[in-house]
């Protein structure tokens, strides 16, 4: 049991465990489930998730340290992602992440000290004619210039205070908090 996850997202293990023939196959989709709701994976998430799909702790922290996309500390309420793989950065992504660096004044790899955001590089996202590309949250946002760095800053500004942030609709493409 863990007091980290609403009620609804323990609702929500019990079906996809139920969905796998297997528990254990279940491991990833309630590492995803329990980052989605806590933010990060905390060791009481790593024995909950190791008591709910029958396995030891061990294993699931494994799975949870070999794949970049889980976070094992805290990040900022946003977080921000910069490609920088071949075809983002001959496009500039390196001086699109300085100008990040720049706007919100922490280096790539860090948090903010207030808790707002979280900065850092990735690998290929798969819009590669668009670079160079930024994902914010779960969107995606295209040909990120460092002139057009300002803009996206004010614009994650702007999110922080927005309580409809993350319940619009997702357009692939757009500034889907504008839309
Ligand atoms: S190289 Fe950046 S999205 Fe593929």
């Amino acid at each position: 049991m863990t007091s980290k996850l609403k009620p609804e997202t323990l609702a929500k293990a019990d079906e996809i465990i139920a969905l796998y023939p297997e528990r254990r196959s279940a491991t990833l989709p309630l590492l995803h489930l329990a980052q989605e709701d806590h933010g990060w994976i905390c060791h009481e998430i790593i024995e909950w998730v190791a008591e709910k799909v029958g396995t030891t702790p061990m294993e699931v922290l494994g799975v949870a340290t070999f794949y970049p996309m889980f976070h094992r500390q805290p990040i900022g309420k946003r977080h921000i992602r910069v490609c920088r793989t071949l075809s983002c950065a001959l496009r500039g992504a390196y001086h699109t992440m300085e100008a990040l660096e720049k706007e919100f004044g922490i280096q790539r790899g860090e948090t903010a000290a207030d808790g707002s955001v979280s900065l850092e590089f990735v690998e290929c996202i798969a819009s590669c004619g668009t670079g160079p590309v930024v994902h914010v949250d779960h969107e995606l946002h295209e040909e990120i210039t460092p002139e057009r760095v300002k803009e996206l800053a004010d614009n994650i500004r702007a999110t922080l205070s927005d309580p409809e942030y993350g319940k619009k609709e997702f357009v692939p493409g757009t500034a889907a908090w504008k839309g």
